[in-house]
């Protein structure tokens, strides 16, 4: 008995040993890097219909969280960043050759949106990657970022190192990983078929399913539909101040999804964030650029998600 105690002991001490080890690991190593991805070879032409195209897109995909102090894209402290990720920056974006990204090619702006990847391997585990957009949609945005908008004009703002929690870590190391390039173009979808227009609006550019999902963990990219919880709300969102903002439930489930909402009720809340039942608050802004049509067909898609029943406790109201 003794005997077998003291064996015991060994393994648990061990098992200890090991466990501690790697969370030292995690913690302390450097973040992973990756081969350095094969760069495509791409010059995107400049022309003043991508740029408009992409200045659309980037109004709500890029704007917001590479806002920095001087009205540029200088990048910033993301307040809105759940407290178990740390302290999450965003980049100066600005077309500095050195403190920006002015000396970056079009492949390599490309092959970062797709997969996550830079030139030197290193990975954005944090920002999204837009591995189902259309290409002429990432030409646009790359056209964009090459144009005069005054965003973009170079800021010598130095941006700031992320500040990870030992959760966050993990998640960068195991779970988190670069998104492969796709093999084969991605055309843009058929508007005169509204569901399919829908779908590529909401989970193939501004990505409401990432948010709308049951949490960001637990969110796949590469195949939305397969996301923990698809569009069935209660990502624990945060606002500036650091409040919890759930998202909503909206699949058109009856009781807890949006099922019993008119399009024009939905139209009203996305376009200008208000529902019967309030303002929408922040990290729900409201998508006034979007047109009417790209709206309604958001709602044509997503009648056809399942619906789930899941009662989101909705952040309290005034
Ligand atoms: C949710 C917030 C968020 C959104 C939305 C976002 N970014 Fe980012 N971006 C980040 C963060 C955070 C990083 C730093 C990633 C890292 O290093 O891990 C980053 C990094 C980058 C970089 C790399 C900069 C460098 O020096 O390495 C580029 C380029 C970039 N973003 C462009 C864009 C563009 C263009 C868009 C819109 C299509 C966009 N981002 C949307 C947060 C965001
Ligand atoms: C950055 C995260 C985020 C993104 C992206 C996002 N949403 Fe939301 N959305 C929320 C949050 C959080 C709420 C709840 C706000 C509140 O309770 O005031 C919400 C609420 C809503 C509501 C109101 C539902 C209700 O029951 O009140 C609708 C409709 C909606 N979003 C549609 C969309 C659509 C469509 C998109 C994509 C075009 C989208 N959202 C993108 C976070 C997001």
């Amino acid at each position: 008995m003794k005997r077998f105690l003291k064996i015991t002991a060994w393994i648990l001490g061990i098992l200890v040993l090991i466990i501690g080890a790697l969370v030292a690991w995690v913690g302390f190593a450097p973040a992973p890097t990756y081969d350095p991805p094969t760069i495509a070879e791409l010059k995107v032409e400049v022309t003043p219909e991508r740029v408009a195209r992409g200045k659309k897109l980037a109004s709500l995909l890029c704007v917001q969280c590479h806002a920095g102090k001087d009205g540029k894209l200088s990048g910033q402290q993301m307040l809105d960043v759940p407290k178990s990720f740390g302290k999450i920056y965003s980049k100066n974006i600005t077309m500095h050759p050195d403190k920006g990204v002015g000396k970056w090619t079009d492949g390599e702006f490309y092959t970062f949106f797709r997969t996550g990847l830079r030139k030197d391997g290193s990975f954005n585990a944090i920002m999204p990657k837009f591995s189902h957009m259309a290409d002429e949609d990432v030409y646009s945005i790359i056209a964009w970022m090459r144009s005069d908008d005054p965003k973009l004009e170079s800021s010598d703002q130095e941006s700031h190192p992320h500040e990870l929690t030992l959760f966050s870590k993990a998640l960068v190391r195991f779970v988190f990983k670069p998104y492969p390039l796709p093999s084969e173009p991605i055309p843009l979808p058929d508007t005169t078929n509204q569901v399919a227009w829908g779908r590529y609006i909401a989970n193939g550019t501004y990505g409401c399913y990432s948010c709308h999902s049951e949490d960001f963990a637990t969110v796949n990219d590469l195949e939305p539909e397969k996301s923990g919880g698809f569009y069935g709300g209660g990502n624990p969102l945060l606002d500036f101040d650091g409040n919890l903002i759930p998202s909503a439930n909206i699949t058109p489930d009856k009781e807890t999804g949006i099922g019993n909402w008119t399009e024009e009720q939905f139209l009203t809340a996305v376009k200008f964030g208000q529902t019967p039942n309030g303002p929408l608050r922040y990290p729900m802004v409201p998508y006034a650029i979007l047109d009417t049509a790209e709206i309604k067909a958001i709602w044509a898609y997503l009648r056809t998600v399942p619906p789930l029943k899941n009662e989101v406790a909705r952040a309290p109201r005034e």
